[in-house]
């Protein structure tokens, strides 16, 4: 073919190019476009391949022509993959639109556990009585939850705790078990303040709520895992009357002046004197009901710390007095709510959670 031909169907190649191209609707028909005109075997491409059979001089002008036409097809298309691009823009939102008149999706409020509120409110009473709050493990040792809190091995008080155990095995007279009561952080809480000055240990007065096990038949007012709140105040002339003033005082706070309270002697191994403490139910007025059985529901047990265990945490008996507590939360909402089957805490059904 002649130079003179070639630099012709050059520009045919261009017409016929910008003509189909005008007819290009969407991004499909473009990409089938640019395969058919720029790719590798289209027409202005076939020219690039075959440059080598001319003449040099000939060569230069083919070349530069086909070159044109390639950037002047290149330039089409990048317009118009733009323009469509642009028109697809448009096209969704004009079919996008707002009914400002269509009623709102109500707004779902979150709340918090009832169990979660009760012991905000425990904090915040205790807090103004001087009470801070410590945490401790869930999973315990043997030690802790029961030997250095005057429980030796084989002691039948055991038996009122029947016990998660996790490990025992080459453990001995140690195993893991899940704590069964909140009085474990007892040794803790002391054994590290009595770290700070092991000669004049500090005072102590704390509370210490969390999750504790046992292994249990569950029934209305029992479950076998339940929370606590331990209290804990450890000092100099510590007495009882200090205890009775301060869950009285709880009391009063939570319930009302007029709630009338009662301490029963009882037994713990870690306290002594010990006491059980009720708080009158005022879902029956003290009649006896479901809830309470009575007419009181016992909140939790008390007593002044025995001297072995001050000894265990750090603290000399001949020096250091102090008082222990430990309440249900759980139990305290009921009689607040007057919710008569603790089963509801932990099962999570909406009917009774959005109550709160
Ligand atoms: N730990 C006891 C229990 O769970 C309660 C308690 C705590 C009693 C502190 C006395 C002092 O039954």
């Amino acid at each position: 073919m002649s130079e003179l031909d070639v630099l012709k169907e050059l520009e045919s190649m261009r017409m016929a190019g910008l003509e189909a191209l005008a007819k290009v609707e969407n991004e499909d028909a473009l990409q089938a476009w640019r395969t058919a005109f720029l790719g590798r075997s289209a027409p202005v491409m076939q020219v690039f391949q075959k440059l080598g059979s001319y003449a040099a001089e000939e060569r230069k002008e083919i070349g530069q022509a086909a070159n044109e036409v390639k950037v002047a097809l290149e330039g089409a298309y990048a317009e118009r993959l733009s323009e469509l691009k642009e028109r697809a823009t448009a096209a969704a939102l004009a079919s996008e639109s707002l009914d400002v008149t269509l009623p709102g999706r109500p707004v779902v409020q979150g709340r918090l556990h009832p169990d979660t509120q009760m012991l905000r409110e425990l904090f915040s009473v205790f807090g103004e009585m001087g009470f801070q709050v410590y945490r401790s493990r869930e999973v315990e040792t043997d030690e802790f939850n029961f030997q250095l809190l005057n429980f030796p091995v084989g002691h039948p008080a055991r038996d009122m705790q029947d016990t998660y155990f996790i490990e025992a095995g080459e453990r001995g007279d140690n195993p893991i078990l899940l704590r069964t009561h909140t009085s474990p952080g007892q040794i803790h809480a002391m054994q590290e303040a009595a770290a700070t000055n092991p000669t004049n240990p500090p005072p102590v007065r704390i509370v210490l709520p969390g999750m504790a096990y046992r292994y249990e038949q569950t029934d209305a007012r029992h479950e076998t895992q339940f929370d606590q709140i331990e209290g804990l105040a450890v000092g100099p002339g510590i007495t009882f009357t200090n205890l009775k003033a301060t869950l009285s005082d709880l009391a009063r706070r939570l319930f009302g002046e007029n709630v009338r309270t009662r301490f029963r002697a009882s037994y713990f191994p870690f306290t002594e004197p010990s006491a059980e403490f009720d708080i009158e139910c005022f879902l029956c007025g003290g009649k006896g009901c479901p809830v309470c059985g009575g007419g009181w529901l016992e909140i939790g047990g008390c007593g002044m710390v025995h001297p072995n265990v001050l000894r265990n945490g750090g603290y000399d008996p001949e020096r250091y007095s102090g008082f222990a507590f430990g309440l249900g939360p759980q139990r305290i909402a009921m009689l607040r709510y007057g919710i008569n089957d603790i089963r509801y805490f932990w099962e999570n059904d909406l009917r009774f959670l959005e109550q709160f």
